[in-house]
């Protein structure tokens, strides 16, 4: 089972056991006019039901326990998905509280955690708050790529988490530990009036440090991530530049003539849209990519040299059928505008996807065209594109990237999405063309899918082949982290 999938179970089992927890407790404070359990005499002298409540308790942490142990590989993983476990009940226990009886009303209304050693008051938004950073390492832990040794705070940041949880613990007794002398019947009738916030922030910042150790520990893995191989893709553009004969434009029109008008407007859009616009990065921060050493310069200059190379062939493409070309278009505008301002990360994003949906359409345009010059222009864009594609693959591997685990996986359900909006975008204005020649909304979705797949599939096995090089996912045997450097074959283009 992956490790995505042992999580979304643990969670499930967390949640399904918060329901069983609230609704005894739901009966509970029912049965006792309590469903608020802060008011007088909060906790009343029942026969048999004190014993039964803390048996019930421990039990509770058995079965979490179980969970934890049984969804983990080693002791690390296995306690962190019993805190996954805990922190999912916790919340879940809450929620459904919510559901089932209305209370609580607010996250600052008083609730009795806990009865060892003493009663523990708080207010609910403080366990919540402890159950969020539970959460928070266990998905951490277990999460962040296949690493057979998971990341971990070391044993000064568990002295200061531990010192935080003593706090926690003192601020939820403090009241408890007042009146502990005065006996059980004190302990019985307590009320707590204030919660001491700024000792509890103090708690929670302490224990917060086992996450934020890990976050920096994460994002060192990360940087520490091999560079991308520039010598490899500055010898892949010259290489690319060999060898690519002209398309025939003198020979005669092959083109549907019902289908001719669309494929022109298509073209048209195309020239602009494919290397007819600006020819560099345009983010307002796109320095802070482009300028990262020289050599990305020259392999940026080099990839929009080729798109460059493509609005030419699409333009001699638009001249032979007879069309005009175009300098602006609404959807190209627009295209520009969220290049520009959403920044470097979200452009080099959105250029990605472009290049995958194109492929799409280049695909179904040379399948279909039936003109020989319009089929050797794709074919001499496919190439290229191949090699765009493969490019960006690389440097999201390089950063780190990997739609591995549940943080790659969000960034593949986005990656997904945003994909299939540009492969919509992009059919809504070249339907006309695809259908016309004989192609298909099934057969381009296809395709679209298809690339999409495919990228994903290689950057995880890119991602995986560069951790285990680097010897971040195992310990290094021989005290050496070595390969980073290792040469790589040439991609396949
Ligand atoms: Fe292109
Ligand atoms: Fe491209």
């Amino acid at each position: 089972m992956t490790s995505r999938n042992r999580w979304l179970v643990v969670v499930i089992f967390a949640l399904a056991m918060a329901w069983v927890e609230s609704a005894v407790v739901f009966y509970l404070r029912t049965m006792l006019n309590r469903i608020d359990p802060y008011q007088p005499y909060p906790l009343p002298l029942l026969h048999g039901f004190g014993t039964a409540e803390l048996v019930r308790e421990l039990a509770t942490l058995i079965m979490l326990s179980a969970v934890g142990w049984l969804a983990g590989t080693s002791v690390r993983t296995r306690f962190s998905y019993f805190v996954i476990a805990f922190g999912v009940w916790d919340l879940g226990y809450y929620a459904f509280l919510k559901v089932l009886t209305g209370w609580p009303h607010s996250l600052l209304d008083w609730d009795i955690l806990f009865l060892l050693p003493l009663p523990w008051w708080g207010p609910v938004l403080a366990p919540a708050l402890i159950a969020v950073l539970m959460i928070l390492f266990g998905t951490l832990v277990t999460q962040t790529g296949p690493r057979r040794v998971p990341a971990w705070p070391r044993q000064t940041v568990w002295c200061l988490s531990a010192a935080g949880a003593l706090l926690a613990l003192y601020v939820f007794m403090a009241d408890a530990l007042r009146v502990a002398p005065q006996g059980a019947k004190a302990l019985r009738h307590l009320l707590p009036e204030s919660f001491d916030w700024p000792l509890f922030l103090v708690a929670i910042a302490l224990m917060a440090i086992p996450v934020a150790a890990l976050g920096r520990q994460l994002s060192a893995m990360q940087s520490a991530a091999p560079e991308l191989d520039v010598r490899l893709w500055l010898n892949h553009f010259e290489r690319n530049r060999e060898n690519r004969p002209e398309p025939d434009w003198a020979a005669p029109i092959r083109v549907r003539p019902d289908a001719l008008p669309a494929v022109i407007r298509s073209l048209e859009q195309f020239q602009l849209g494919d290397g007819g616009g600006p020819a560099s990065l345009i983010a307002v921060n796109a320095g802070r990519f482009r300028n990262r050493t020289p050599e990305l310069r020259a392999i940026v200059n080099h990839w929009f040299r080729e798109e460059e190379g493509h609005a030419r062939l699409l333009g001699c493409a638009v001249d032979r059928l007879g069309g005009r070309r175009i300098d602006s278009h609404w959807s190209f505008t627009a295209f520009c505008l969220c290049r520009k301002w959403l920044g470097v990360r979200f452009e080099l994003q959105i250029l990605t996807l472009t290049e995958l949906v194109s492929t799409a359409y280049y695909r179904v345009l040379q399948r279909h065209v039936g003109d020989e010059p319009i089929m050797a222009m794709c074919g001499l864009i496919l190439r290229d594109e191949a090699g765009h594609v493969a490019f960006h693959r690389d440097r999201l591997a390089a950063e780190g990237c990997s739609p591995r685990g549940l943080v790659g996986e969000l960034w593949r359900t986005q990656f997904w999405v945003c994909g299939h909006i540009a492969a919509t975008v992009l059919w809504i204005s070249h339907r006309a063309c695809l259908t016309g020649i004989g192609g298909s909304r099934t057969e381009y979705y296809q395709e679209v899918r298809r690339e999409l797949r495919r990228f994903m599939g290689a950057l995880a096995a890119d991602a995986r082949k560069r951790i285990v090089r680097s010897g971040r996912g195992v310990w290094p045997r021989d005290g050496r982290r070595d390969l980073v450097n290792e040469r790589k074959p040439m991609p396949a283009v």
